[in-house]
């Protein structure tokens, strides 16, 4: 008697531990992550955003990923290309079509400038537009902010130039920076971290103060005979290509060999150097302010 009726009870059992187990997934909301760039129309640089892909699906397993960029020049580029990018609002609206209900927008910018303050408005405009859209959304902050940023990001760029560079021979990073000066102290603040884990390393801006003219001299002071040129950007796209390491006359590898230096570059984005997409997926873990609460009252 118990034999024949083992398998009914066993069936009626599994029954049970399936509807608890779907039960559960219903009531715990499912997760989502728009990863928000600048973005890149050069496609040898895409390689720095599908590492960071990468990273960001191994860390976060099963939970859909979307991309979306900011630069509206680069995606009107691109889709003329066939290439199509979301937008935030697009990126937010297809994440909200595969069932998720909580978001986590991460910034991969290098700091909170002007793409970040607008990527931040653009996002609450659109949770103003549709409030029901989600339950939560959160924003992680961009690469630097903290000191522990700047330190593991001088860590993972060192470490990165190590394999090629030799004792003796320089560094010097391209950041991008703005002409108002937003951002001119996070770079400080990078660069004097820089600074004392390393002497030979050198940073300078396109827009913003800190200018190839000052960092120039500076390098000129130093024993350095040999130097290699690295972008301090998500990816290494146009400037990094042109205005670091172009042929033309202006470009600073061109400005440093009429100095009389030997010049070597690293087309490596920031975001396919080991240890830089860690940071980032550390600030979408720690982002815990829901955009759509009233912040705490202090
Ligand atoms: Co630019």
């Amino acid at each position: 008697m118990l034999i024949c009726h083992l398998p009914k009870f066993l069936v009626l059992l599994l029954l049970l531990l399936l509807c608890g187990s779907e039960a559960g997934a219903a009531s715990a909301s499912r997760e989502g992550i728009l990863l928000v760039a600048f973005g890149t129309s050069v496609p040898e640089a895409k390689s720095a955003l599908e590492a960071v892909d990468q990273e960001y699906r191994r860390a976060f397993p099963g939970a859909p990923i979307v991309w979306a960029y900011t630069s509206q020049i680069i995606r009107k580029k691109l889709a003329r290309q066939g290439i199509n990018v979301d937008s935030i609002g697009q990126g937010l609206a297809r994440l909200a079509q595969q069932g998720v209900k909580i978001v986590r927008v991460q910034s991969l910018h290098l700091m909170a400038g002007e793409e970040f303050a607008a990527l931040a408005r653009s996002v609450l405009l659109n949770i103003q537009k549709k409030p029901k859209q989600f339950e939560a959304v959160y924003l992680g902050r961009p690469l630097l902010e903290s000191r522990q940023d700047a330190e593991e990001t001088g860590a993972a760029i060192l470490g990165e130039m190590a394999r090629q560079r030799q004792k003796g021979e320089a560094l010097v990073l391209m950041g991008h920076g703005q002409e108002h000066g937003r951002a001119d102290l996070i770079f400080e603040g990078m660069r004097s971290v820089l600074k004392a884990r390393d002497p030979l390393a050198f940073l300078a801006t396109v827009e913003g103060s800190r200018t190839f003219e000052e960092m120039a001299e500076l390098l000129g002071k130093s024993p350095a005979k040999k130097i290699w040129l690295m972008p301090l950007m998500l990816v290494a796209g146009d400037h990094a290509r042109n205005d670091l390491a172009g042929m033309e006359a202006d470009s600073w590898a061109s400005r440093l060999k009429a100095r009389g230096y030997e010049v070597q570059t690293n087309l490596k984005g920031l975001g396919e150097v080991p240890g830089i997409a860690r940071i980032f997926i550390r600030h979408t873990k720690e982002s815990s302010d829901d955009l759509l609460r009233e912040p705490r009252k202090p």
